[in-house]
């Protein structure tokens, strides 16, 4: 069962209602299977990442060993050594964070969290040959919430605009502090905002499906490349923290989606 459904006690306000009780439970195994290919994800991306690294110290430490090398040789060996344990260390950590599944709400910069879902989506995007790449002009933008849950929000908006995108297309990502008027309030006085734009020059979305992609199940791909959840997860959870997305598009030229969050302490 999802947490945000337990805090909001969604589940009891449909009660009595079992299509929408059943439509919740599917929801929540839903989520369960994202999280299950993010976790697919994050499984190759430490393939990736740690085999590079481990392959390094093995030879290293190897030459050590047989005494192969000495004096500074060794010296730089070691060093080396110690350059790829801290790199793992830190790789290590990042997953750590990804797997936890009810993390606290906390303080939390989205641009570090841009870097890290930057970083795990960028193995399935090399795949497609599409880069992922952070804006320069990106600042540091902090709100509270759970930082796995908005690493989920990124990673489910990039994977999007990869699918989206050509072959050597790139998606770009940028995080901001805005001044903007609240959402439902559009002409009130602007509000320090937190945001995270994800945008494609891929193939677009036509203006009258605007309002469907962002419901459960909805999809355009072909089946099983795609259930439908991930903008409807990613709206949960911006909404469950006070926030919105909004969706700029245009057939044939490209997308972007643009998360506000309220800011939270630094
Ligand atoms: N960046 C994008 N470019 C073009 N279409 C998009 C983009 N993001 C979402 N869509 C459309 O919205 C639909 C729903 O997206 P999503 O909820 O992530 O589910 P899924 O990716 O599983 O189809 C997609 O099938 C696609 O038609
Ligand atoms: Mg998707």
């Amino acid at each position: 069962m999802s947490e945000g459904r337990d805090k909001k006690g969604g589940a009891a306000a449909v009660s009595g209602n079992p299509r929408a009780e059943e439509l919740l439970a599917k929801m929540d195994e839903l989520r369960q299977a994202e999280r299950l290919s993010v976790a697919r994800g994050v499984g190759s991306f430490m393939a990736h990442e740690l085999g590079t690294p481990l392959q390094v110290i093995q030879v290293r430490a190897m030459m050590l060993v047989s005494g192969e090398v000495t004096g500074e040789a060794a010296v730089k060996s070691a060093k080396s050594i110690v350059e790829q344990t801290a790199r793992m260390t830190s790789i290590l950590n990042e997953m750590l964070a990804v797997v936890r599944r009810n993390g606290e709400a906390g303080a939390v910069d989205l641009l570090e969290v841009a870097k890290a879902a930057m970083e795990l989506a960028s193995v399935g995007a090399r795949a497609r040959k599409v880069r992922v790449e952070l804006d320069p002009s990106s600042g540091s933008a902090h709100v509270t919430g759970e930082r796995t849950k908005l690493l989920q929000v990124m990673l489910n908006l990039i994977a999007n605009g990869v699918q989206a995108s050509e072959e050597g297309g790139t998606v770009h990502l940028a995080t901001r502090t805005v001044l903007r008027s609240p959402r439902y309030d559009p002409k009130g006085p602007p509000e320090k905002l937190a945001s995270v734009e994800v945008r494609d020059a891929g193939c677009g979305i036509p203006k009258e499906l605007f309002q469907q992609i962002f419901k459960p199940f909805f999809t355009t791909r072909e089946a099983g490349d795609g259930a439908g959840l991930g903008l409807a997860i990613a709206h949960s959870i911006v909404k469950d923290y006070g926030g919105w997305i909004d969706v700029e598009s245009d057939v044939g030229k490209g997308s972007r989606f643009t998360v506000y969050l309220p800011r939270g302490a630094t």
